[in-house]
């Protein structure tokens, strides 16, 4: 079902990158979050049909999308949300850089929580705003929610980008976390900005809650959303934001026409639909593959004396090599090597420079192959 595809000379970012950092022939990228095989065949086959069609002018994103979307918020995490609540954007990061300068002035503060995604600073800081940081609590496997401290920092916000699930960390936030965000932010007029887009990949959780579970406590909010991550289609840009109130829609409405920001190309409108309204069944074997990934991992780490977080979601495994004796960028540096390039801690605000972020979006044999090159390192560490 997952048929695995040789990137290296696709045009794709993360191989592109990847050749070049290491010299290794057959280089093995378990790095920038896309996946290394082929599409639902439903999106491939939507695809295929519209470039049969042969004409590629203006698009538009009408309500047959919206409703697409509308359903699947309904059907995977049983949320309302109504069709004119829907915004489409190109790339979840554009939802979010219009949604700073939008709701935020040139040198507010925005708070993000360490160790996160790291093109969230950049972003912060090529909008000219000013990043604060509130640290993720590691307990044991698992990172928490410093709620006190949160507090104390979103007293001196203007806005916070909350990442649910959270990239790198692997958590799925509760009802009940996510409610105390909400809470918190309403009390201290902080604009909140909940990133989605890793929203279907629910690995060890029961659930994914939704911002939008909390639209009758707070209007000044927003959720960003994408089926890019989930079905492997980034490289089309196709992303949403959901905006239920009606004062916070139409002032970002008018930002992003002031920009002719209008949305997908023409090719992502039936990639979106093919993805939501015919590929659900494929999500669910693709969490499947990366639980398996994943205790593929966590075997071969026990074994070498180290772990990894638990993963309720994402498909990105955050590994602590601290018993390596090495820091994460030394560590990296000698995998290159080896043509195995993963994504090391201190771009995401890891502080010890002790984490490695693995991608598992691969067949099981490519994350084997890989995992033999990692333990030629690793005895030799
Ligand atoms: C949390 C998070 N947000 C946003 C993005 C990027 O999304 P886009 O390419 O739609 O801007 C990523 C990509 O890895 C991500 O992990």
């Amino acid at each position: 079902m997952f048929k695995t595809l040789n990137r290296r000379l696709s045009d794709a970012h993360k191989y592109h990158m990847a050749m070049h950092e290491s010299p290794h022939e057959n280089v093995l990228a378990f790095s920038v979050a896309d996946s290394d095989y082929e599409v639902a065949p439903p999106i491939k086959q939507a695809l295929r049909t519209r470039v049969e069609h042969g004409a590629f002018g203006y698009a538009k994103f009408n309500n047959t999308h919206r409703k697409a979307i509308r359903d699947w918020y309904k059907k995977r995490y049983d949320t309302s949300v109504k069709l004119n609540w829907i915004l489409p954007v190109h790339k979840v990061l554009a939802g979010i850089g219009a949604a700073l300068q939008t709701f935020t002035d040139p040198g507010d503060n925005v708070l993000i929580q360490t160790p996160v995604y790291h093109v969230f600073k950049p972003l912060i800081e090529d909008n000219a705003r000013t990043v604060l940081e509130n640290p993720l609590v590691r307990r044991n496997d698992a990172y928490a929610i410093d709620f006190e401290a949160l507090e104390n920092k979103l007293k001196e916000s203007q806005a916070f980008i909350f990442c649910s699930p959270h990239n790198p960390v692997g958590r799925v936030w509760t009802h009940e976390e996510i409610k105390t965000v909400v809470d918190l932010c309403k009390k201290h007029d902080v604009f909140l900005i909940s990133d989605e887009i890793h929203a279907d990949i629910i690995i060890e959780a029961p659930t994914f809650t939704s911002l939008n579970e909390f639209t009758d406590v707070y209007p000044r909010m927003i959720s960003v959303n994408a089926p890019s991550k989930t079905f492997n289609i980034a490289g089309l840009q196709s992303a949403y934001i959901i905006a239920h109130d009606q004062a916070v829609r139409e002032t970002i409405s008018k930002n992003l026409r002031g920009l002719h920001m209008s949305g997908f190309n023409i090719l992502a409108l039936k990639a979106l639909l093919a993805a939501y309204n015919e590929s659900a069944s494929w999500v669910d074997a693709q969490n499947a593959l990366i639980k398996k990934n994943k205790a593929m991992l966590d075997t071969f780490l026990e074994a070498h004396g180290l772990n990894s977080m638990r993963l309720e979601g994402t498909y990105l495994a955050w590994i602590d090599i601290f018993n390596t004796g090495v820091e994460a960028t030394t560590f990296n540096k000698h995998l290159k090597k080896q043509g195995v390039v993963l994504s090391e801690g201190p771009p995401f605000g890891d502080s010890e420079n002790r984490y490695v972020r693995m991608n598992l979006a691969c067949s099981s044999e490519q994350l084997d192959e890989g995992l033999s090159r990692m333990a030629k390192e690793l005895e030799s560490v």
